[in-house]
């Protein structure tokens, strides 16, 4: 399957994780690709079966790169899925909900439960224990 990762990651926790979540699938077979929100525009997109899509809580929300990036996107089939992930310090988070919103509009379905990596401090470091959970994720993505 041919995946792409689109993130967001001032600090460089969410960096780290999508990373391992490469490593992971690749290992798995898979073909994976990372984009970096900022250095990406939407139609540039190679076309792929799953994008995942990273970004940290800001404001409770999404940074505006990665909603607008969210909103411009256009699947390339109706077969295509999508998946969601954030980096946050807040159980007050809604930036899922937000990335939610936006994609439920592409009328696409999602491959895999929403997945929340919690952050100690505002640049990191990642709590410890969330890689269960990336496996889990990972393991529901490509199944
Ligand atoms: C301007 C700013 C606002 C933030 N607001 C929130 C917030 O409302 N809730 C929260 O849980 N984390 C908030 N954070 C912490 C970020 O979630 C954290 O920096 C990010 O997840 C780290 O990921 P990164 O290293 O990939 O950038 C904020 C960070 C910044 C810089």
């Amino acid at each position: 399957m041919k995946i792409n990762i689109i993130y967001e990651s001032q600090f460089g926790n969410g960096k780290k994780v999508v990373e391992e979540l490469t490593v992971i699938l690749e290992e798995n077979g898979q073909d994976v690709d990372l984009f970096p929100v900022a250095e990406t525009k939407p139609n540039e997109l190679p076309p792929a079966d799953l994008y995942i899509f990273s970004s940290p809580t800001r404001k409770f929300m999404l940074p505006r790169n990665m909603g607008r990036f969210i909103k411009e996107f256009i699947p390339p089939s109706e077969n295509t899925k999508y998946a969601l992930m954030t980096t946050y310090m807040d159980p007050r988070t809604i930036a899922l909900k937000k990335m939610e919103a936006l994609m439920k509009k592409k009328e696409i379905k999602k491959a895999a439960d929403d997945f929340k990596i919690k952050i100690l401090g505002l640049k990191g470091p990642l709590e410890d224990g969330y890689s269960d959970g990336l496996n889990k994720f990972a393991d529901e993505l490509i199944k």
